[in-house]
């Protein structure tokens, strides 16, 4: 792989990392007592990640864009040996606490996700699934240079596992109103008012440790970029770095996160569009795995 050079994806990155420090510590003002409820065996992952995992006893996996490192250290709380990749200090200072105060080890590197593949190829790191979720590849300029990254940190068979919100959700503003464009065409999304503070909006959907008022009325004074991948773009790269497609799904509905108005929570945290609203792909999984030669 080669690193990406300056240029304007990079800086797109630096400024995107600005905007999640601050959103990062709105975010986490929102959550209780996280250690504690990790400790005493809470989990933040969803059904669908669990099931699609499988068994990760003694597996080494790499948590990509893992933003604070709650489902890092759940992932680790169910066996497995992980490492937490992500571009945001604040995130990244926050997840080594959490670890600390939970007792759960992991290792976490603050690193832009593309500079991390590339010297931890380098250093010859291996492992046996990559992980990502939830709001993770639209932040990548080069899906390319994404793909083949992992490649390169997968033992032969390793396997790719990733559940995110759909493209074709984001095509609706939060009033579910047709509002942007499918194909992004590898052109950034600029928002001037940066991340905004989701969790807020999701309460206890996405503060399973107890959701707390915390930062009120959050402004982010960092813009922020993102890409709008089409599904066909994510598979073609993964293809193209000799990933294997073993699964692929979607989903009518969407984990913890409101993502238009009026959305009916429904058990298991799953946010449904209004009953009058007809039916799109909120969420999608991929499984992958790496051709073994
Ligand atoms: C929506 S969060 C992902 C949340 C994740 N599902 C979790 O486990 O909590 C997106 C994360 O991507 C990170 N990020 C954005 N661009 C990145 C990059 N170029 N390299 C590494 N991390 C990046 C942000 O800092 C943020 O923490």
């Amino acid at each position: 792989m080669t690193t990406p050079e300056p240029g304007p994806g990079r800086e797109l990155h630096e400024s995107n990392r600005r905007s999640w420090n601050a959103a990062t510590v709105a975010h986490n003002s929102h959550k209780k007592d996280q250690a504690g409820f990790l400790r005493r065996g809470g989990s933040t992952l969803f059904p669908e990640e669990v099931e699609l995992l499988g068994d990760l006893q003694g597996k080494r996996l790499v948590h990509l864009l893992c933003n604070s490192g709650q489902d890092t250290l759940s992932l680790a709380a169910r066996g497995a040996t992980v490492t937490g990749v992500d571009i945001s200090d604040e995130a990244i200072d926050f997840a080594k606490n959490l670890s600390a105060d939970s007792g759960i080890p992991a290792t976490f590197h603050r690193a832009d996700v593309y500079d991390w593949l590339d010297t931890a190829s380098d250093r010859d790191e291996q492992f046996d699934i990559a992980f990502c979720s939830y709001g993770a590849i639209c932040w990548l300029f080069d899906l390319g240079l994404w793909s083949s990254g992992m490649a390169n940190v997968l033992v032969p068979g390793g396997r790719f596992v990733t559940v995110g919100f759909h493209p074709a959700s984001m095509m609706f503003n939060e009033r579910f109103e047709l509002a942007y464009p499918y194909f992004g065409g590898g052109k950034p999304l600029v928002w001037e008012d940066g991340v905004g503070d989701y969790v807020a909006q999701a309460g206890a959907a996405l503060a399973p440790s107890g959701f707390a008022e915390g930062v009120r009325d959050f402004s982010n004074p960092h813009p922020v970029s993102e890409f709008q991948w089409s599904i066909s773009e994510i598979i073609q790269a993964l293809l193209a770095a000799r990933f294997i497609i073993e699964r692929f799904d979607e989903y009518p509905y969407a984990n913890g996160a409101k993502l238009f108005d009026n959305m009916r929570e429904a058990p298991g945290k799953r946010m449904w569009p209004p009953d009058d609203v007809p039916s799109v792909p909120l969420m999608y999984s991929i499984v992958a795995r790496i051709a073994c030669n």
